[in-house]
């Protein structure tokens, strides 16, 4: 061999969704094929075509423009108040701060739970005018009729079970499938949404033991979030993992960065800097 060989890099032929060499936009059939090699996922949430490009640049995968919008980034206790005309303009954002990561748009509450048909024209709306590449909407068998006509149309769908925030106030934030009715009907909803056509199922403060049942009864992915360790892949709230969500955040969230404690600061510092006249410097100032 000689030295120039010996130092080219190998040719990297792997798929996978983190850590490949695949420059091009994800789609749903390379989340089905890493299912199939058994490969776990990041997911992350992002509400700003700047985040999200970090997130792409670092190599998260998919990134969800979530209905978590409402209490992370728009000021709102819930995600009930969220908008189609809020999620449109932060899912283009998200798009466009993009090159790689499969964006997958939330429907927020009252977007679709009319029916197949207002589903349509919302995630239709999702997917031409913020060019998401899937959506996720709440509910197994409540929302089968939805998920079959979005998929029959071309749009992938992303499942959420499990806790459902959308239906705060009737069921709370709780862990949810703990009685065997309970996780008999999980189960039932995860095979409903599959048999649907949904690529992937997000299980929400779910038993992990119910969580890892479900996955292995799936075919398609199983995306956790307070499920454990043996879901496919595992997503948070980006502003919980990076430590800017202020107050107390949930048990199952790890925080990875203390962005608040870090731009506070920050803010402090320049505040310091312009009351005690050190900024603008010399550096700073045309003449
Ligand atoms: O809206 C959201 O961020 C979500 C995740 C928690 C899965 O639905």
């Amino acid at each position: 061999m000689t030295l120039q060989a010996a130092q080219k890099p190998p040719a990297d032929s792997s798929k996978a969704l983190y850590g490949g060499k695949g420059t091009r936009r994800i789609t749903v059939h390379d989340i089905a094929a890493a299912k199939v090699r058994g490969e776990k996922w990041p997911m992350l949430t992002a509400y700003d075509a700047m985040t999200a490009s970090v997130f792409d640049e670092a190599g998260i995968p998919v990134i969800l423009v979530g209905d978590s919008m409402g209490n992370c980034h728009l000021g709102y206790d819930t995600t009930v108040p969220v908008t189609m005309d809020e999620m449109a303009l932060l899912s283009a954002a998200v798009v466009r701060g993009t090159r790689r990561a499969l964006v997958v748009g939330d429907l927020p509450f009252g977007s679709y739970q009319e029916g197949p048909v207002q589903a349509l024209r919302n995630a239709t709306r999702l997917v031409k005018e913020s060019g998401v590449g899937a959506i996720k909407l709440e509910g197994g068998e409540r929302s089968l009729p939805q998920t079959e006509l979005l998929v029959q149309a071309g749009i992938p769908v992303m499942s959420h079970l499990g806790l459902t925030p959308q239906s705060v106030n009737t069921m709370g934030y709780r862990v949810q499938g703990r009685s065997d009715e309970a996780a008999h009907q999980l189960l039932r909803d995860a095979k409903a949404a599959q048999d649907a056509g949904a690529f992937a199922v997000v299980l929400e403060l779910v038993p992990a033991e119910l969580a890892a049942e479900v996955t292995r009864s799936l075919q398609i992915p199983t995306i956790g979030i307070g499920a454990g360790a043996g879901t496919d892949a595992q997503v948070l709230v980006w502003t919980d993992m990076a430590g800017l969500t202020g107050g107390k955040v949930p048990r199952f969230t790890k925080q990875y960065a203390d962005l608040r404690a870090t731009l506070g600061d920050a803010a402090r510092a320049f505040a310091e800097d312009v009351t005690g006249g050190a900024f603008p410097a010399e550096e700073h100032t045309f003449h």
